[in-house]
């Protein structure tokens, strides 16, 4: 380890805590006048190192809550709504969605009161987690468009697995999981042209547990759910929300541009954790059948095999699905 990580080390033990020269110099085994060098060139880097005459210095660790000010530093060129509460943040897009220039537009919020998820379910939302909503302009080609949920959830692995270095597998269509365990949910609406009877643009809904203990979630859903970090001072001081939320952005934007090419499917696939799976569908007409899941196809289709052998493809809106024990 060089001098400079040495310190930054030694000052992030002594967090919020004033450590002299000295005690740096002596701890390190080095001189003052290195000490206030290293200390010139971390600051030139960025590190937020405060200096105070006959104190010291101390490392101010940057907060990893959402704020306003760091959404508008991670995402320069996006209109940004933040609210430390709101009912649902896909309700107030919605209801925003007609305003002009609505087109790089992102409400994030820290808690919601009304947290919508699919199927007209809730989408427990406390504090500690991460919620919010996009506008993505829909693409001329329709299957194009219905490509979107697989495309954020890959977009989510991807982010957590960079900004985090955790690894999730993705339930279709719309769910992130972590260890058998749900992480994350994604709720996708189409706001509909009325003129030409098409999608104009969707909203899409990311909630992910970050940081919420599991006591926050109602009982009946404990053990089916889990949290990025179990708590917040778990987090460890490089992981940033507001970092987290840029970087799932940034790639649903990217794959979305590269379409119509696909690639991002056989990430999709290789993260799938009911490809080769036995499941339960439970179809809208509250039947229940039994499945086993051959694939996922180019149009984010359950490719399933039903037990009298019968072959069926299955689109995002169709079913819930049960992996079986
Ligand atoms: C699901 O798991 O059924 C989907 C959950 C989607 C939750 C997100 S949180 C941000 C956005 N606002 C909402 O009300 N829902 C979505």
């Amino acid at each position: 380890m060089n001098l400079k990580n040495k310190v930054l080390d030694y000052l992030e033990n002594k967090e919020d805590v004033f450590v002299s020269g000295q005690q740096l110099a002596d701890s390190l085994g080095v001189s003052r006048t290195a000490i206030w060098k290293v200390i010139s060139e971390l600051r030139k880097e960025g590190a937020m190192i405060n200096a105070v005459t006959n104190k010291g210095y101390f490392l101010v660790r940057e907060s990893t809550k959402l704020s306003i000010d760091s959404l508008k530093k991670e995402l320069p060129d996006y209109n940004i709504h933040y609210f430390d509460e709101i009912d649902s943040t896909n309700t107030f897009l919605k209801s925003i969605a007609n305003e002009e220039n609505i087109k790089k537009t992102i409400v994030v919020a820290s808690k919601q009161l009304n947290g919508r998820g699919r199927l007209g379910r809730i989408f427990e939302s406390p504090d500690g987690g991460i919620y919010f909503s996009l506008l993505v302009n829909s693409h001329n080609n329709n299957d194009d468009n219905l490509l979107i949920t697989s495309i954020a959830a890959v977009s989510i692995s991807r982010a957590i697995k960079k900004v985090c270095n955790i690894d999730t597998q993705i339930k279709w269509v719309n769910d992130i999981y972590i260890d058998d365990k749900k992480v994350c949910g994604i709720l996708t609406e189409g706001i509909i042209d009325m003129e030409v009877g098409r999608i104009r643009s969707m909203i899409v809904g990311i909630g992910i547990n970050f940081s919420t203990s599991i006591n926050q979630f109602p009982k009946d859903i404990r053990n089916i759910v889990t949290s990025i970090y179990k708590e917040e001072k778990l987090i460890p001081k490089n992981v940033n929300r507001n970092i987290l939320v840029k970087e799932i952005i940034n790639e649903i934007y990217n794959i979305w541009e590269s379409l119509p090419n696909k690639d991002f499917l056989n990430e999709y696939r290789a993260k799938s954790n009911v490809i080769g799976k036995k499941v339960y569908l439970y179809n809208k007409d509250n039947t229940i059948e039994k499945a086993y899941v051959k694939n996922i196809n180019d149009k984010a289709h359950l490719v399933v095999e039903m037990e009298n052998g019968e072959k069926r493809e299955i689109g995002s809106g169709e079913v819930t699905l049960r992996v079986t024990k």
